[in-house]
């Protein structure tokens, strides 16, 4: 079993670059799918308050019996606690139910623009961190205008922009704006489908698609391990949710191999121009 490589943050600390998502996985699964992800070397684990697994999330780190420090956790604030003083509340909820003394990266769920708290919300985290109870501070679902909000009104960017990202909504500019900035990006709903493609109008069938399963074959990969490597490769953080032990294994299993170029531009030619399904300019989050 070997460790995903890790990412150095513009803080100065390291990431692991690929996560377990844990959403929509409640508390009972995730405390016991946690262990068995341990075990096949995942070490970032990604949840958020709207998850409502934060009390399974601790439970399956300390089943895991990984040292504390060699695990990266990650938390989110959701946009009914935004706000400083709510905001520093909400960490300590999060903290008491998780059982954790800090967490690795504390991220804003969503903007949430038209409330327009976001930045006074940033200034809680930069406070936070100062405290210790926080060891990187970062964003989800923010787009070019919030994140330059946050540099010109605090002065301190972003480490992590957690967006959704997966071949068909590829967020190249998005993605080429962060990286100018210095912020690393983490996908959510890497593979681009199962409970999200419900939920937020993915593809159920997404990694059957032929073009895939020509890649995958050349290989002699799972389609899932071929969008996972895509993601890898360009320097991307991946979340993929799995709850299934197999799934979970093949799907870390993306360090060993590299795509060529041709058919890393086979992969990305599958963005068809649409849009993130949650548009953050609009939709908002609570
Ligand atoms: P399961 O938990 O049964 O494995 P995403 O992270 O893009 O939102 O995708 C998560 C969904 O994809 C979940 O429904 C998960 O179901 C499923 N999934 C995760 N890994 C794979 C894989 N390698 N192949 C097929 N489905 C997968």
């Amino acid at each position: 079993m070997a460790l995903a490589p890790t990412v150095k943050l513009n803080d100065g600390n390291e990431i692991p670059q690929f996560g377990l998502g844990t959403w929509p996985m409640k508390d009972d699964q995730i405390a016991d799918v946690i262990p068995q992800a341990a075990e096949q070397g995942y070490r970032l684990i990604d949840t958020a308050v709207n998850y409502g697994n934060e009390v399974g999330v601790g439970r399956g780190i300390r089943a895991a019996g990984i040292p504390r420090e060699e695990l990266f956790v990650t938390t989110k604030v959701p946009g009914r606690h935004h706000g400083y003083d709510a905001t520093k509340r909400s960490l300590e909820e999060s903290l008491e139910r998780m059982q954790l003394d800090y967490v690795d990266l504390y991220l804003i769920h969503w903007p949430n623009p038209k409330e327009d708290k976001y930045v006074a919300t940033w200034r809680a985290f930069v406070d936070l961190q100062k405290e210790g109870k926080v060891r990187s501070i970062g964003v989800s679902n923010f787009k070019a205008a919030h994140l330059d909000r946050l540099r010109d009104e605090t002065g301190v960017l972003p480490s992590v922009n957690q967006i959704q990202l997966y071949p068909s909504v590829s967020q190249i500019d998005a993605s080429a704006y962060n990286e100018q900035l210095g912020i690393a990006v983490e996908s959510w709903s890497p593979l681009g489908r199962g409970a999200n493609a419900k939920y937020y109008g993915g593809d159920e069938s997404y990694l059957d698609i032929p073009l895939l399963r020509e890649v995958a074959a050349k290989y002699g990969k799972t389609t899932g391990q071929i969008v996972l490597r895509w993601h890898v490769q360009q320097g991307l953080i991946p979340l993929p949710k799995s709850s299934n032990v197999e799934r979970l294994t093949a799907n870390i299993a993306v360090f060993d191999f590299s795509l060529e170029d041709s058919d890393m531009q086979r992969i990305s030619s599958l963005d068809d121009g649409r849009a993130e399904v949650a548009n953050s300019d609009e939709r908002q989050e609570f």
